[in-house]
């Protein structure tokens, strides 16, 4: 396999190919390995949007929601799982890095409780942006101040469960904060057709982006204040080339310009708002992944990460199977794992695990100011 990429040719041939393998032969090696509570292990936190949702969604009234065939359908149990991809979403592949004995619990998943708070939990939500108002055409989500608010319910429940509150913020010192938000500002947001009233307020794209990172950092200098110590900030994909932006778009199949414009810029703000509260707050805290960087790669150097497909979605329908959602009546390709994209807008899980490769162990180009292992290797003061 000739690795052209120089990403590719980080990961390596073996890398590239074994993902999905070791994610599993790593998986089996922690089942029934009991943690030892609470200092042994790395809890992991997810906050934002459908590209780290465990399944939060099904429960709340809204349309989108994964649980319906075929999500899921490379599971073990080849059964939806409320996350939109055919098995595991980036937090998932996180999660096996992380060596959890399992995957954090849906935040609103009755399952979530006793030694299970260790783990800490998914508080994301699909359609949800770090705007209030998006998403809201979607349906109900849990927006990013509610995703707050229940992370503060969380750590008390935490605090119960490990001895007091102390314990509970060394705790949360080490975890994994992985926050996946953005995308949908712009595509169901600002970008919406036929209107949008954001494009009206903000009409120079620069001014909406200075907009959405003023709250977003609001939000981040919650999650320090809340015991945050190692928080993960994951930009947009390339939004200008997935198969619902070509679908609606593009005439010939080439990624949509103003799109690309949009996550190139909002994707540099995020690795400088990174910069920005790493100084306020003393320290490297805070890490940028430059999610557009990795994907666009996966698409231009398709072959050597094993990819034949980089623009038509594995599930859905129209062009590019790019029109609407993925249902059970959709179209679907029968080898996942040539596929970039698994529906008109996220990712196959090997795509998934790719991109995860890259954030923890990637160049600066692409995760910065270190790659995620970097960070976990440093004494953060837990
Ligand atoms: C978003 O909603 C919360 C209440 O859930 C409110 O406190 C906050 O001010 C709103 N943020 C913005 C930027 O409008």
């Amino acid at each position: 396999m000739a690795a052209h990429s120089p990403m590719a040719k980080m990961l390596g041939p073996v890398a590239v190919v074994g993902l999905a393998i070791l994610g599993c032969s790593l998986l089996l090696v922690q089942v029934g390995a009991s943690p030892t509570p609470p200092y042994d292990i790395v809890p992991l936190c997810v906050f934002g949007d459908s590209y780290s949702d465990f399944g939060n969604n099904i429960y709340l009234d809204t349309t989108v929601r994964a649980d319906s065939p075929p999500y899921g359908i490379d599971s073990p149990t080849a059964r939806p799982t409320g996350r939109f991809t055919n098995y595991r979403n980036m937090a998932d592949y996180l999660s096996v890095a992380l060596r959890l004995p399992e995957t954090p619990s849906p935040y609103l998943s009755p399952q979530l409780n006793g030694e299970r708070l260790l783990y800490c939990a998914n508080f994301a939500s699909p359609a949800t942006g770090i705007l209030n108002d998006t998403g809201v055409q979607e349906g109900n989500r849990i927006t990013m101040p509610e995703q707050l608010a229940s992370f503060r319910q969380y750590r008390s429940r935490l605090a119960g469960v490990v001895g007091g509150n102390a314990q509970a913020e060394r705790l949360m010192n080490q975890a994994v904060f992985f926050v996946t938000v953005g995308t949908w500002d712009f595509l169901s947001n600002y970008y919406r057709l036929p209107f949008s009233a954001r494009a009206s307020q903000y009409p120079v794209l620069t001014d909406f982006i200075a907009y959405l990172i003023s709250v977003y950092t609001n939000y981040l200098r919650s999650f320090y204040q809340l015991g945050a110590r190692r928080v993960m900030i994951v930009g947009v994909g390339p939004l200008g080339c997935v198969p619902a932006t070509l679908a609606a778009r593009s005439r010939n199949g080439d990624c949509d310009p103003e799109l690309q414009r949009a996550a190139l810029l909002f994707n540099a703000e995020v690795v400088k708002m990174a910069q920005y509260l790493n100084t306020e707050f003393g320290g490297v805290f805070f890490l940028a992944a430059d999610t557009n960087r990795c994907i666009y790669d996966l698409y231009t150097n398709a072959a050597a990460y094993g990819f034949t497909e980089t623009r038509v979605a594995c599930c859905g329908q129209g062009r590019y199977n790019g029109e609407g959602q993925c249902t059970p009546a959709s179209n679907l390709c029968p080898n996942r794992d040539v596929y970039v994209n698994w529906d008109p807008i996220h990712l196959t899980d090997r795509a998934n695990g790719i991109i995860v490769q890259l954030v923890l162990a990637g160049p600066p180009e692409v995760i910065s100011p270190m790659n995620l292992n970097a960070m976990l290797a440093m004494d953060n003061g837990a």
